[in-house]
């Protein structure tokens, strides 16, 4: 089977129906980010932008990117919805992968960022790694169990990726390579949480969650 294109197979999956995600916020960010004085905050693989909606409506200058110009441009319209600003709220149309931004973030947050095509998530990792400014926070947010309705959807398409394992925090840890003297990992667990399936179903949900925060420069 020959590599498919990224931006094209998750095009055709948001196309399939009007709205993917719930259009609310990750409790995993929530909780973490809550109590953070509001900065500048990047959302890598923002889908169709609920997280950074919310970032910005909580007083963070927001920007979000995916690689489906489809969800970009959902986001994009959710903001203007809710009256944010593009300072406030902006979206970029980029594959996190090699995407690259001069500027450093006060947070970077990188929620479910799984695919099921084409994806290398340590190179995806390593872009929101290298977008903490100094004394900044990262949020990596991950499926420990997936949905039983995703992997219906995956097993259908009869993929065979290898990120769709389901993560722990030692492998996320482990893919992020955090250098001690340059992080502090905050928190590093498993936290169960209740979700809704498209067709109304209700499962427990395991999500890794890391919050780490970088040193400031010497
Ligand atoms: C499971 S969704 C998560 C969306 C959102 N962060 C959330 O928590 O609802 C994964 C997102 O990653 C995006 N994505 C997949 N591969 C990507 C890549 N190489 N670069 C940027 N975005 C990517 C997809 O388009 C999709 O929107």
């Amino acid at each position: 089977m020959g590599q498919e294109d990224p931006a094209q197979t998750w095009n055709q999956r948001y196309q399939e129906s009007e709205r993917m995600w719930s259009g609310k916020v990750n409790t995993g960010l929530e909780s973490m980010v809550s109590s953070l004085e509001p900065g500048t905050a990047l959302d890598l693989g923002c889908g169709e932008g609920a997280d950074v909606v919310w970032l910005a409506e909580q007083g963070w200058y927001a920007t979000g990117v995916d690689i489906s110009s489809v969800a970009i441009e959902r986001a994009t319209e959710a903001a203007r919805a809710r009256k944010l600003t593009p300072e406030q709220a902006q979206f970029i149309t980029a594959d996190v992968t090699t995407w690259q931004s001069p500027e450093a973030f006060d947070l970077v947050n990188a929620a479910f960022l799984h695919s099921h095509t084409t994806f290398d998530r340590a190179a995806a990792l390593d872009t929101a790694k290298r977008h903490v400014a100094p004394d900044g926070y990262l949020v990596v947010i991950s499926h420990a169990t997936f949905p039983p309705w995703a992997k219906a959807h995956h097993e259908s398409e009869d993929h065979d990726h290898p990120e769709h394992e389901a993560t722990t925090p030692e492998s996320e840890l482990a893919l992020l390579e955090l250098d001690p003297a340059e992080w502090t990992v905050e928190v590093a667990e498993l936290r169960a949480r209740q979700a809704i399936g498209p067709d109304g179903q209700h499962a427990t949900l395991d999500d890794t969650i890391i919050l780490a925060r970088r040193s400031v420069a010497e």
